[in-house]
């Protein structure tokens, strides 16, 4: 029996979307008002999900607590109350779209998470705007 255990959580980052090697006017055209040079805020939600095989000696695919953790070190803590742009390695060179930070977060957590347990995360950028990502 695989099931799906999913927890939700919350950071709130800034973020500026742009091409250093393209024009302000074609970063302008492409990006819009996330093209600003002074960047802006996003309330980003997450669920991230994790599918196993019931342990028997436990009746639990991962603890959620253990899960609640690593989302705390591996999101929260790194991107909470950041510039996305300025603070986070990881997008010193990517643009940090919601599509580009739904794969950085499932590349930070699939590392810590166990190898047998299937991954999948979606994250919101507004309430209606949202990406997910499995892995593919
Ligand atoms: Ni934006």
């Amino acid at each position: 029996m695989r099931v799906t255990v999913s927890r939700k959580a919350h950071f709130n980052s800034a973020h500026r979307l742009y091409r250093p090697d393209w024009s302000f006017e074609k970063n302008d055209a492409i990006f819009g008002k996330c093209n600003n040079p002074n960047y802006h805020g996003h309330n980003y939600d997450l669920t991230v999900s994790v599918t196993g095989e019931i342990d028997p000696e436990t009746g639990f695919v991962m603890d959620v607590k253990i899960l609640k953790d690593f989302i705390k070190s591996e999101v929260e803590d790194a991107f909470d109350h950041k510039n996305l742009n300025l603070d986070v390695p990881e997008f010193k060179e990517l643009n940090p779209t919601a599509e580009n930070i739904v794969v950085v977060i499932y590349d930070k957590l699939k590392k810590v998470l166990d190898s047998n347990l299937d991954l999948e995360v979606t994250l919101y950028e507004t309430a209606r705007n949202f990406v997910t990502y499995s892995g593919n």
